[in-house]
């Protein structure tokens, strides 16, 4: 008799004329919204230069409890009730974060935890905001190689819990929240060209070691390491406009496709100006890219799939539409995909079929630091939840 293995899963590998396709998503923010003017509060700013230089207005804030597993999680859900699967139907779970709940275990066990799967394999994958990018990348090579059928792909953040909010120049501009995607193996029929190919069309990720300490958390192990993000704004701006154009326009020529044959941009949502950048950078109409850093601010790897999620749902996105993200991010990194949309938009409204309240995380005895917002935000999280 074989030796008994919990939670596994398996795959031959190597199917040829195979890509993948997304078939569900969804996303979980926090109730709890802080606004411009709450951040006046807080810190010597002021909305005028918040909106004039990134176009934020507001960001979602974690209350007690809720975490980048717990988001996460209940992102996980929706996306699973929109695919119309159940958790044990999923061969692999991937989330993106800078903020897991704990270095170990990973936020991805967690979630799989909280969803009641027994089988996925699970693990967090540290990418920065180009982390989405990435995950979907290695979990599109895993269901291409064989290796399962359908991958839970996670962006969750709790950026909150890592910013100095003494420090005016990061903490307006991060925010908490969560998205999810389901993504599913498809067989390709012979023949099958650029122009009308379904499902993921191409990639395009890059790390450039050059930006390490213009934008990061020294964190790790280490006596008093210290877990809050610091960044050289001037120089990661740069980065950012240079590198959202470069690998956007790599993945559309990858894919065999024009920009004007791209129908939505979703790129990383950090701040207006770099994205209007790349707009002119490379000649794609504001029009046609999907915006909501307005209401959430940057949220890391969290950013596109939650962007996704909403385009879908705003009417963005419909079979046989092309999209493509792209993010940069810490590291640096940088990431773009290209990918033909397939699924009905109507199936989005299957989220709303989940609890929240079924969704549990398990936390060590004697609660988790993780749970805990930070002391500055508390007044405004006790009025918020008042
Ligand atoms: N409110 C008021 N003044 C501020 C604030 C604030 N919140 N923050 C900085 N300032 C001041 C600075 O002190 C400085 O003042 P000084 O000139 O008297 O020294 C001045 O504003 C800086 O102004 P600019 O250099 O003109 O600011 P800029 O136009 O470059 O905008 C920003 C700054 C928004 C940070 C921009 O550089 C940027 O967006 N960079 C990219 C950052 C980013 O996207 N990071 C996320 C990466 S993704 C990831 O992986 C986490």
């Amino acid at each position: 008799m074989s030796e008994q293995r919990i939670g596994g899963t398996t795959g031959s590998a190597q199917i040829p004329n195979r890509t993948t396709h997304i078939t569900g998503w969804g996303h979980e923010v926090p109730a709890a919204t802080l606004t411009n003017a709450d951040l006046e509060k807080i810190v010597e700013t002021s909305d005028e230069w918040i909106t004039t230089r990134t176009g934020i207005r507001e960001r979602r804030i974690a209350s007690k409890g809720e975490t980048t597993a717990s988001m996460g999680a209940l992102a996980a859900a929706r996306a699973l009730a929109v695919a119309g699967i159940k958790a044990d139907d999923v061969d692999l779970i991937v989330v993106a974060t800078l903020t897991p709940d704990h270095l170990m275990p990973s936020t991805a066990v967690l979630i799989k935890g909280a969803l009641g799967s027994t089988r996925a394999a699970a693990f967090d994958l540290s990418a920065a905001c180009s982390g989405f990018a990435y995950a979907y990348a290695v979990a599109h090579g895993f269901l291409t190689a064989g290796l399962g059928q359908r991958a839970l792909v996670i962006g969750a953040e709790t950026l909150s819990r890592s910013v100095d909010w003494s420090d005016r120049s990061t903490c307006v501009l991060f925010g908490d929240g969560a998205g999810a995607i389901v993504l599913e193996a498809l067989d390709l029929e012979a023949g099958q060209g650029a122009a009308s190919r379904p499902g993921t069309l191409s990639f395009e990720l890059s790390a450039d070691p050059s930006g390490a300490y213009a934008l990061w958390i020294p964190g790790g192990v280490g006596e008093g390491a210290d877990p809050l993000i610091k960044m050289d704004g001037a120089k990661t701006y740069v980065y950012a406009t240079r590198t959202m154009a470069a690998v956007a326009t790599a993945a559309i020529e990858r894919a065999g496709l024009t920009p004007a044959q791209v129908d939505l941009v979703i790129p990383h949502q950090a701040n207006i100006r770099i994205i209007e950048h790349v707009s002119k950078a490379i000649n794609y109409p504001m029009e046609k890219i999907f915006v909501n850093l307005d209401k959430y601010g940057n949220t890391s790897a969290a950013s596109i799939p939650i962007a996704l999620s909403e385009a879908v749902a705003a009417g963005r996105l419909k079979p046989g539409d092309v999209f493509c993200t792209v993010a940069f991010g810490g590291g640096y990194t940088s990431g773009a995909f290209v990918t033909r949309w397939g699924a009905d938009p109507a199936h989005g409204a299957r989220a709303a079929s989940v609890d929240p309240a079924s969704i549990r995380v398990v936390r060590p005895e004697g609660g988790a630091k993780a749970d805990e917002p930070p002391a500055v935000l508390q007044g405004f999280l006790d009025r918020r939840h008042r």
